[in-house]
């Protein structure tokens, strides 16, 4: 398959990172944009501006042959409905990209692709593979289950970690000494994800069916003020308590030990809302 002619606009994070990897040009996305007249051009701009820009592209008239992609996670293709007479499509990689980061960090990472036409596609799909990526096809109807299990996989292993080094400043601990604390336990489950799955990695007092000691966690959680997001900390323990729960089962834990478990979890909750809390 010939080359397209690569151009990247957007020079932030994501921007830089592609056009580093897939040897684009990389262009200005604001003032100083200018479109190219062929090949494959990437918005790499903020989620909220992608149909805004490609309708200042669509009034520039860009000749058919002009193929257009956007990199975000959420949109689907729509997003890029004022060009309809172009080929349009998503290139959007599983990887966070907090900086501009070195083309290592496109190999072996998922990269969900769609396209309008079945040339772009392939386009896509080699593209993502030259940088050692693995393409996967992910359409508009799956676009926002795919993309919210990002946000789990991704932002929520940082909240978390946020949440329990809140706990450990309650008992004294500056964030900075609870975070490096807390680092070998988060990288030691990520370790163990890896090697054993997801069910084969849980490991604790939920794992175990251990009714008594979970029951106290909650007692202690339920005397801590409301968290800065507004839920009590016992709440979402109990929410992510719930879900281990069923992981433990799938595990293997004794039925019996996952049924008091539960109650423990459920009789807490009552008892809170009786007192009037959360
Ligand atoms: N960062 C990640 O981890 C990550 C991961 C996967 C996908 N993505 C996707 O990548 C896209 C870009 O994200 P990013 O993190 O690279 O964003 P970013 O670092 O904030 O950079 C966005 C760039 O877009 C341009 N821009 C900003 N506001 C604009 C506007 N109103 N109109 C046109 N251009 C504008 C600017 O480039 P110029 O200065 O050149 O104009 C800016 O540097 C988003 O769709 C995002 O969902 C990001």
């Amino acid at each position: 398959m010939p080359q397209p002619t690569l151009t990247v606009a957007g020079r932030g994070n994501l921007g830089r990172s592609l056009a580093r990897a897939i040897h684009a040009r990389l262009v200005p996305a604001r003032a100083g944009f200018r479109m190219p007249r062929r090949g494959l051009l990437f918005l790499a701009v903020p989620d909220g501006a992608v149909s805004e820009m490609a309708t200042r592209i669509a009034r520039m008239k860009p000749p058919a042959e002009l193929g257009v992609v956007h990199v975000s996670g959420a949109l689907g293709l729509d997003a890029l409905s004022a060009l309809e007479g172009n080929p349009r499509g998503s290139f959007h990689p599983l990887q966070s990209f907090p900086m501009p980061r070195d083309p290592s960090a496109f190999r072996g990472i998922a990269v969900a692709v769609d396209a309008t036409t079945p040339t772009l596609m392939r386009q896509l799909r080699a593209l993502g593979r030259a940088i050692g990526a693995k393409p996967r096809h992910v359409g508009d109807g799956e676009r926002v289950l795919y993309h919210a299990a990002a946000v789990y996989a991704s932002n929520f292993v940082d909240v978390v970690v946020a949440e329990a080094v809140r706990l450990l400043g309650e008992i004294g601990w500056t964030e900075r000494v609870a975070t490096e604390a807390l680092m070998p336990l988060v990288e030691g489950a990520v370790s163990n994800i890896r090697r054993r799955g997801v069910v084969g990695a849980l490991t604790g007092p939920i794992r175990r069916g251990d009714a008594e000691t979970v029951a106290r966690h909650l007692e202690a959680l339920g005397t801590l003020g409301i968290s800065p997001s507004g839920g009590a900390p016992s709440e979402l323990y109990r929410m992510l308590a719930l879900v281990a729960l069923r992981i433990a089962l799938e595990a293997g834990l004794d039925p019996a030990a996952a049924e008091r478990t539960r109650r423990a979890l459920t009789r807490h909750v009552a008892a809170t809302r009786r007192r009037g809390g959360a």
